[in-house]
Order: structure tokens, then sequence, then C-alpha cells
């Protein structure tokens, strides 16, 4: 899969390819990453890549023609087609669903936004989805872009070691949050660690996790539960 990330900082997203998964990922051939800036597209002494909203206020709005001509050399670089995904509070909520939509694509451009936003002439012309990480405001598209990087890169066919994708299944399979975890040492100042773990009991360990993973569902996240893949099991074990 390539990624292509239109950015003011690209040098934000190369960060993401040196390191854990992200960077495995790219040594294995399954990710490739291209950072494009648009002030290197941008016109004059200045490089001007932004202007004064219309309508006043505060802030400043990024200017369409850097970040077109930006999008449009990405998009020239590789021959298959891109979804274009503008990073913005306003997009809709990215889900693990959505980053398996994301992850089985050839290629993607995000576009990351600084300052007050993006002309909107250019989200409509160029942009196919915006998406957002959570509804805060960052200080740009940066940090949320890496967050997709991230979250595709993992699910490329070979990024995750076995351990690590057994881990991912329980979550991925049946949308819970994880049970907890314990390792050595078993006495601890902290505490211990619980007892049908250290049972040898297969089917006790299973079951003691799936009520973890289920309470903590419950208590945490109730909205998750609505949409979780639950047994009737798991709902007689929330209906008690
Ligand atoms: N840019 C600024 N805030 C953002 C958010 N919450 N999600 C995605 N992109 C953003």
């Amino acid at each position: 899969m390539r990624i292509d990330v239109v950015s003011l900082f690209p040098e934000f997203i190369d960060q993401c390819a040196a390191f854990g998964v992200t960077g495995r990922a790219g040594e294995r051939g399954l990710l490739s990453l291209h950072g494009w800036n648009p002030r290197d597209y941008a016109e004059g002494n200045y490089r001007r890549v932004d202007d004064r909203p219309f309508g006043g206020g505060p802030g400043m709005v990024m200017l369409i023609d850097p970040l077109r001509a930006a999008i449009r050399a990405a998009r020239a670089a590789a021959p298959m087609p891109a979804r274009v995904i503008y990073m913005s509070p306003q997009g809709a909520p990215l889900t693990q669903a959505k980053v398996r939509e994301l992850a089985a694509m050839d290629r993607l451009i995000l576009l990351c936004g600084r300052y007050e936003g993006v002309d909107e002439r250019l989200i409509r012309a160029e942009v196919d989805e915006e998406l957002s990480i959570g509804d805060y405001v960052l200080s740009g598209g940066e940090l949320a872009a890496a967050v997709v990087v991230d979250a595709v890169a993992r699910l490329q066919d070979g990024a995750l070691n076995d351990a690590e994708s057994a881990a991912q299944d329980s979550f991925e399979a049946d949308g819970l949050l994880d049970c907890p975890h314990y390792t050595r040492p078993v006495e601890h100042e902290l505490g211990g660690v619980p007892e049908v773990l250290m049972s040898g009991n297969h089917a006790h360990i299973a079951r003691w996790r799936r009520m973890q993973s289920l309470g903590r569902t419950w208590l945490r996240r109730p909205d998750l539960i609505d949409e979780a893949a639950l047994s009737p099991a798991d709902r007689r074990l929330l209906d008690e």
C-alpha cells in the first residue's frame, strides 16, 4: 500500500516510517509513505500558502493553489487511483471499521490542514472524504494523519508478528475492549495475579477473559455494547 501525505510539515510523517510496526511495514515493503509540501508548489518570494479569511475573523485559511498542486503531484507520482482524505474535526469519526476499509485500498492521499482550515472550494473539488480522530481540535492534521498511517499499517498482511495479531483479533472480531493482562512476577508489592490465569484450565481462562472484556466495555464504553458482536451467552452475562 502507498500513502501520500500533503502537509506543511512532511518531516512529521517521516517519523511514522522510522519506528515500530509502521517502520517494520515499510522495511517489509508492505507500506510506502511519501510527504508532499504545498509550500514547494507556492508562488512568489514568500511562497505563501495561506491568507486571511473572507468575512473576517481570526486565523488564516490555506490557499487553494499550492494545496491543489501538491495533491496533483502526489496523484501523478503513482499510477493507482487514490482516495483523498482530509483530516479535520468536521469529518466522520475514524473507527476500526473505517480503518479496515482504508487498509484494503492500494493508495491513500491524506491532506493535513493548518491554521483555521482549508479553502472550502479545494475540499469540494479534490477531497473524497473527511475524517476526524475525535471531538477535539488539534493545531493541524499531521497527528491525525499519523493515527491513520499507524492503524492502517498494522493491518497490512505480514506487518504484525503472530503474538501481536492474536491480541488484535479479539478486539477486531467482537468490538469489545480488551481484558486485563498480567505477567511475571506472580507476587509483587503491587498485588497478585488472578488465580484463574495460572490454573492451566483454558476454558476457565477464556470465560474469565470474556467476562472481563464484557464488564469493562459495559462500565467504560456502554455505547460499544450495542454495536458489539455478542453471543446469547454474553447477553445473559450482561443481563445478570
Ligand atoms: N485536525 C484538527 N483536529 C483534528 C481532529 N480532531 N481530527 C482530524 N484532523 C484534525
